[in-house]
Parts: C-alpha cells; structure tokens; sequence
C-alpha cells in the first residue's frame, strides 16, 4: 500500500474529543507546536510520506477541506476527495461497504457527514483510522484547533472560562467535551428550547458547566467568547424560525465589555455578520478567528501524524 510504515498499535478513530486522552490531547497540541513553527520557517515535515487520505465529505466545506488536504500534501501523502453526489453513496451504496473498500485502498480516512451513528458505523468497518471531520453532534477537529489557539493567545486553558453563546450544536457539545477533559469551565447561554439536552450531557460539575439565560450573564468574566451560526448544516428548514428565536443571541460589544479585559473572540466560521456576531467584534481587535481558521493545518497535521504513527520524539 505504501511504503512509509505505519505504526503496529491497535487501531484508533478520532470521533469525538473523548475518543483520546489528555494525554493524547496534550501531545497532538504540543506536536502542533512543532509543525506550525518548521512551517513558518518553511522546513519541510514529511513523516507521511507515500501515505494517503481519503476525504469523504457529505456536507460542503471550505476550511476542512483545504486544511486536510493541503496538510496531507506538506506531510508529504497525498489526497482523495469524494463527495456523497460523485460517489455511490449518493446511490444508497451502504456506508459500511463504502467504508470496507475505501479502508483497503488508503491508510487514512476523514469524513464529513449528518449523524453520528453514521461515522461510527463506517469506523466499525474500517481497516485504517477514522477522523470526524463534523457530523450533526461533534466537531472535534475545530475545537483541537481551537484549544490550540487559546493557547497560543492565553497560555493553558486549564482553570479558565469559555463562554459559549447560541446554538446547543456540534460545537458546544465538543466544548462540553474538552471542558471535561482539559478542567475548564464552560458558561453556556442559549435560547429557549435550543439549549443542551440533558439525556447528551449527563450531570457535570458546576465548576465544569453553567448554563444562563441571559448572554451577558454567561460572558462576564469570560477568557473566550465565542460563537457559531444559528442554523447548522442540515437544520436549513429551521432558518426563519430560528432567526426569530437567537436574536438576542448575537456577541456584540456589550457582551465583550464584560468579559475578561484581556478576553479572546473565536468562531469557526463561515460566520454571519450581524447574525450571531457583530462585525465590530469579529474584525476587531479582540477576535482571533484567522489565526484560529489557520490553526487547523496545523493540528490536524498532528492528528493524521499520530493517527498513523503513534507519538514521535522529534
Ligand atoms: N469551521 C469549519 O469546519 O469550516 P468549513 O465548514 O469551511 O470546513
Ligand atoms: N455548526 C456548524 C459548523 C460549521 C463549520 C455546522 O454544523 O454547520
């Protein structure tokens, strides 16, 4: 298949945040690091040589998709794309005999697609490891991204607090995740009847989790700010009703002001000036949404990297 030799550890997905340890987290940010910083001073990084990924996207995408594939390239592999319409699972070909066959052919698969039920059951049939490039419930790449850059601008996110402002979707689920996992506190304030449902998050810890209604409540005191669209990829026939619902739910300069004088604003974009932000805080000078958009390069350098050959010393 290749001639670069990946590591002969147990199998591993990358489906959700939880799917790795903090440990593992902890290396595949600190692995980011050192790729980023050979990338700016343009030395070369092919540890995945001869390697190929295949990316199976089921929604559309602009930063996932160049991400993934330009990172693939730099590490030296080389890059499949599908798409649900030009392959035969836009013609019912069943996604675990999709999985079956596309596994036998490459070393590395993403995907993008709805449920969650669906990536797992392509991994439960794939020889090679499997990474969710988003689905309806998860984001875990962005939010990897995402810690990276809070990092990078804040130092450890440990024992700080991320506020989280709109939709219960994909992203704040994921950020449930990682405030778990990493021991930060997660204020989250959404409208009524979107917030998270009780049945997905089980019973964190205050010191983890807090939920308000009123945005300016969950942004005091906040060392990031952030937010996503009102209406996710597939939700699209809820657009009107839910514009009317998150109105209120757009950062703006008063949310800012009561943050952390040195707080942060990310979204992962596309974003929606004058919807769920403000373009005076998304251009402003507290919003690192480029160096965030950037940041996925790089971390998921590290992901496919440790994906295929365990964690290296150099
Ligand atoms: N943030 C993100 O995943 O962007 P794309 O939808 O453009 O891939
Ligand atoms: N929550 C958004 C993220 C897009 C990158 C969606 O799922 O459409």
């Amino acid at each position: 298949m290749s001639e670069a030799t990946p590591h002969s550890g147990p199998l591993r997905h990358f489906l959700q945040f939880r799917d790795f340890t903090k440990d593992e987290i902890n290396y595949v940010i600190a692995r980011a690091r050192l790729i980023k910083d050979k990338f700016k001073r343009y030395e070369p990084h092919r540890t995945l040589h001869d390697l190929n990924l295949a990316m199976v996207f089921e929604k559309a995408s602009t930063r996932t998709r160049v991400s993934f594939e330009a990172g693939m390239y730099q590490l030296g592999g080389s890059v499949i794309h599908l798409t649900t319409g030009d392959s035969q699972l836009g013609r019912s070909e069943p996604i675990e005999d999709t999985a079956r066959v596309i596994s036998r052919m490459v070393d590395l698969v993403m995907i993008r697609t709805f449920e969650q039920t669906r990536i797992e059951r392509f991994a439960a049939h794939s020889r090679v490891p499997v990474i969710n490039g988003l689905t309806n419930e998860y984001h875990p790449c962005q939010i990897l991204a995402d810690i990276f850059t809070f990092i990078e601008h804040q130092g450890s996110i440990e024992g700080k607090t991320v506020a989280w402002i709109g939709d219960a979707n994909n992203m704040a689920y994921t950020w449930l995740q990682a405030a778990e996992m990493l021991g930060f506190k997660l204020n989250v304030s959404t409208p009524p009847g979107y917030g998270l449902e009780p049945a997905r998050i089980g019973q964190p810890d205050a010191s983890i989790l807090e939920q308000f209604d009123n945005p300016i409540d969950a942004c005091r005191g906040a060392h990031l700010v952030t937010t996503d669209v009102w209406t996710s990829m597939g939700y699209e026939d809820e657009n009107e009703e839910r514009r009317r619902a998150f109105a209120d739910w757009c950062v703006d300069a008063e949310m800012m002001a009561v943050a952390d004088p040195h707080a942060i604003f990310m979204h992962c974009l596309p974003a929606h000036r004058g919807e769920e932000v403000s373009a005076e805080v998304i251009d402003g000078p507290q919003s690192v949404v480029w160096d965030e958009a950037e940041n996925r390069l790089h971390v998921q350098k590290a992901l496919m990297e440790f994906l295929l050959l365990g964690q290296l010393k150099a």
